[in-house]
Formats: C-alpha cells, sequence, structure tokens
C-alpha cells in the first residue's frame, strides 16, 4: 500500500511521548513542552533522540514527514541530516518563537530568527537530499509578534518555501489571540494578512474555526493537518473534518507527537473515524468518515497537504514509489490491517524506490 504521510509532528517532543497529557494547550505547552524542547539547545540531545524518532516513523510506515523540530538550528540540523540518512521523505522546520515563551528557551529577535532560518534553508540545500526540504515554522500566533510573522511571510515566498504552523486548536488559545491582534477579523485572516497563509500551507489544528475562516483556507488552497489524538489529550475539541471536506479544504493526518501520543498514522485515522463518530452523534447527523475516506487523509489527502501530491500518495505511475509490504496474513484483509494492523505487520517500507525497513 502507499506509504503514510504525517503532515504534524514534533519530533523534539518524543522523550514525552505518554506524558503529561490531559492537560489544556496553554498550561502543557509552559509546563511541560518547553522544557523539554529546551534541552535540545545541547545538540548531544539532538543526536541522541532523532535517530530514534526517524527510525519509529519508520517502521511504523510513515514514509513522508513534516517536522517540527525547535528553536535551535544546531539541532535542526541535525534532524535533518537524520532524515536524509536515513532516507525518509521530510519537510524539516527550525521553530520559530520570540514572545509568550521562556526567556530561555525563544529566538533573541526577528533578525537572528531570519538569519537562522535562511542558515537552516541553505544548510538542507547542502545536504543534496532530493528528499528533505526546509520548512518555514512559525511555532504560532501566539509566540511571533506581527513584524517577526511578517518577515517569515516573506522569507517563505522568495525561497519558494512551505509554511507550517498551528490554528484555531483550542478556545483559549483563539481568545488569546483575539486578545493580541485585536486589529484582525480572525486567527486564520491574520495569517493571511501576515502572507502565510498560500497553497504550500499546514495548518494543524483548526478546530475552532467560524464559516469564514473555513471560506479562507478553502480560497487560499491551504491544508488542514487533523491531530485527532492530540485534540483529545489537550481538551482541545473535536474537528468537523467532514465538513472541512465539504468546503473543498484539503485534509490530512497528523500525530502531533507528543500531544498526541501516538506515532502511528493508523492510529490517527482511527481516532479521526472514532471523532468523526463522536461529531455525527452530537450533531445527530451520521454521514460521518468511512474508512476509504480515513486511508484517504493518510494518504493522498496528506500528500496534498505537505503539497507533494505531483510525487506521492498512491500508485500512479510516473509518481515516486512509496510503500509499505503488509505480511501475507493480512494481505488480503486490508480493513482488518487498517483497524488492527501495526508495525509488525509491515514487513518492508520503501521511500522513492529504496527499502528503508526490512523484517
Ligand atoms: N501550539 C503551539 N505549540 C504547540 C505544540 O507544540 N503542540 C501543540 N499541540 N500545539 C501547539
Ligand atoms: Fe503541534
Amino acid at each position: 500500500m502507499p506509504g503514510l504521510v504525517d503532515s504534524h509532528v514534533h519530533a523534539s517532543q518524543f522523550p514525552n511521548n505518554g506524558l503529561h497529557l490531559g492537560t489544556p494547550l496553554l498550561e502543557w505547552l509552559e509546563k511541560y513542552t518547553f522544557p523539554t524542547e529546551r534541552s535540545f539547545a545541547d545538540v548531544k540531545v539532538a543526536e541522541k533522540v532523532y535517530p530514534r524518532v526517524v527510525d519509529r516513523m519508520l517502521r511504523n510506515g510513515t514514509t513522508t514527514a513534516s517536522y517540527f523540530a525547535t528553536a535551535h538550528l544546531p539541532a535542526t540540523k541535525v534532524l535533518a541530516a537524520t532524515t536524509a540518512a536515513k532516507g525518509q521523505r521530510a519537510l524539516v522546520g527550525k521553530v520559530n518563537m520570540l514572545m509568550n515563551c521562556p526567556e530561555n528557551y525563544r529566538e533573541e529577535s526577528v533578525e537572528e530568527s531570519l538569519r537562522e532560518t535562511e542558515e537552516f534553508i541553505s544548510y538542507t540545500e547542502s545536504l543534496k537530499s532530493p528528499l528533505v526540504q526546509p520548512i518555514v515554522t512559525p511555532r504560532f500566533a501566539i509566540t511571533c509578534p506581527e513584524d517577526h510573522m511578517r518577515a517569515l511571510g516573506a522569507l517563505a515566498s522568495k525561497h519558494k518555501c512551505r509554511v507550517q504552523s498551528h490554528l484555531c486548536e483550542s478556545e483559549p488559545e483563539k481568545e488569546l489571540v483575539k486578545k493580541i491582534f485585536p486589529d484582525f477579523p480572525s486567527y486564520t485572516y491574520l495569517y493571511h494578512a501576515m502572507g502565510l497563509l498560500t497553497d504550500k500551507t499546514i495548518m494543524a489544528h483548526c478546530v475552532w474555526l467560524d464559516d469564514e475562516e473555513v471560506r479562507l483556507l478553502a480560497e487560499k488552497r491551504a491544508g488542514v493537518s487533523h491531530c485527532p489524538n492530540s485534540n483529545l489529550n489537550l481538551l482541545s475539541g473535536h474537528c468537523n473534518v467532514k465538513k472541512l471536506l465539504q468546503h473543498g479544504v484539503k485534509v490530512g493526518l497528523g500525530t502531533d507527537c507528543s500531544a498526541g501520543y501516538s506515532s502511528s498514522v493508523l492510529d490517527a485515522m482511527r481516532r479521526a473515524l472514532h471523532v468523526s463518530c463522536s461529531v455525527g452523534m452530537e450533531h445527530s447527523k451520521h454521514d460521518v468518515l468511512t474508512l476509504p475516506e480515513a486511508f484517504h487523509l493518510a494518504t493522498l489527502g496528506g500528500a496534498q497537504v505537505v503539497s507533494m501530491d505531483d510525487c506521492i500518495g498512491n500508485f500512479v505511475v510516473g509518481k515516486e514509489f512509496d510503500a509499505i509490504l503488509v505480511d501475507d496474513t493480512m494481505e488480503d484483509k486490508i480493513q482488518r490491517f487498517l483497524y488492527n494492523g501495526d508495525d509488525r505487520n509491515m514487513v518492508e517500507v520503501y521511500v522513492a524506490g529504496r527499502r528503508v525497513v526490512a523484517r
């Protein structure tokens, strides 16, 4: 089957996988997540953690991932080099953040943020890997002042880079954005005004969009990474994926480790199905996501969100061979694999025709 696409995952948060859940977003960031990410100031931490992250993802059949690293340039270079060496298709982002985060874990100034982000872009080019590309990564509006976001939008445009961030994940987050940026009609419009909302943008979560924001995402062809495991753990809410799809928004799946506790896109698929059932029950509507639709989100939908559907996502002739060979106890039972299978059933994994996992 086609390789799985994780359109939103924090490689630097894997040390916290399975810890600190059931805490709302803003408190979770401050108490647990920023301190863990800060430890990547020591590049040795990155050298220890990142190879294990990429191995784990590949074993789970994630042939393409869009990664948040941390705000540290040297550690983010390690992640890019690791994905290149291990042959995973990857978007890698150095996180940009300047305010509403700890003084000992933030970039120093807009100038430094731009300089380091540009140096990271050059570094990924120097790797000469067709699989690994940089992605401009303003953490979210709460951590990025207006001049910072505008400059990052311009930088992405100059280098023709993709952009990733978080949008409308929780209600308190949305309220805080309204307070910090009162002159903008919505959270989504704010990103648009900063030049961050294009057909090469990945916005994670998008649980609390109003109708105008859904329309704007569809119009700009920006993609949504649906992260159901995370949205449950941080009490963020239920994203109405059916509605996004009906409005023509591109949707893929994200594990969002470590707010999501599983690094498997199969898990994200199953959570997406459950959340869709819950949303359907809440609205007394029973047009819920089907298994084939969830599988589409995990593959071609994800490929659209990371702007790679011209080369991956299915087996159309001319595309790259990113694939999973599922073991023969499962082979004629695709439904059962999608619901009950895991990495043990993935006998081989391929990226761009190269075998990256073999059992
Ligand atoms: N919003 C800003 N940063 C983060 C993060 O690291 N995880 C999640 N889930 N949401 C965020
Ligand atoms: Fe996230």
